[in-house]
């Protein structure tokens, strides 16, 4: 049993990326992990402004919701990351998400697989590989970890498209059932 930790990164209702991490998380339960969803939304995230102070004192100087979800971070054996592909990279909300979770680096984290799960309307096969290559830098600094897997869900555009397409559905929930 492993401690799977999916960040859904995008804001809109009806979002596409999250409706394949859902799928994963239901693989991932369904394979008997441990799975908390974790979805931004609402989530008070400042800018990370540069400061290095946590690489002193192992903590962030803002006070905002990251202090909790970076705790979950480093709970977590698996992290399973959904964004949507905005102008053919992550969401700026989950690039902060990512430089914010700083306090982590160098130390001892246990997380070792990382997955990506985007949605894009591009569906060329390439579409989300400029995401997978900036989440490949955050995990190139984290020395345990590796990408583990990318789902890329193109030709996704409106609201609730993802819904309709059972081949991406499918490939989510076996994303999650085998991690
Ligand atoms: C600011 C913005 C930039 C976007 N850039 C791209 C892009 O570069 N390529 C693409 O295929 N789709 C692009 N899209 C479309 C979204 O990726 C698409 O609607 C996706 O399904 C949204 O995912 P979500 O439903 O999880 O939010 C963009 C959408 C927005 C709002």
């Amino acid at each position: 049993m492993k401690n799977v930790l999916i960040v859904s990164s995008s804001l809109r209702g009806g979002s596409n990326s999250e409706i394949l991490a859902f799928e994963a998380e239901k693989g991932a339960i369904d394979a008997g992990n441990n799975v908390e969803f974790l979805s931004l939304k609402g989530k008070d995230i400042k800018f990370c402004i540069g400061c290095l102070a946590c690489q002193k004192t192992g903590k962030c100087v803002q006070k905002d919701d990251m202090a909790e979800m970076i705790a979950k971070v480093q709970n977590a054996d698996v992290l399973i990351f959904a964004t949507p592909i905005y102008y053919y990279e992550m969401s700026g909300q989950l690039k902060t998400f990512l430089d914010r979770c700083n306090p982590l680096y160098g130390q001892d984290n246990k997380f070792k697989d990382v997955y990506l799960i985007t949605s894009s309307y591009d569906d060329a096969k390439n579409a989300s590989d400029i995401a997978a290559n900036g989440l490949g830098g955050w995990i190139a600094c984290f020395e345990q970890s590796r990408l583990a897997g990318v789902l890329a869900g193109g030709g996704l555009n409106e609201p609730k498209d993802a819904t309709a397409n059972e081949d991406l559905l499918q490939k989510a929930y076996e994303l999650g059932k085998n991690v």
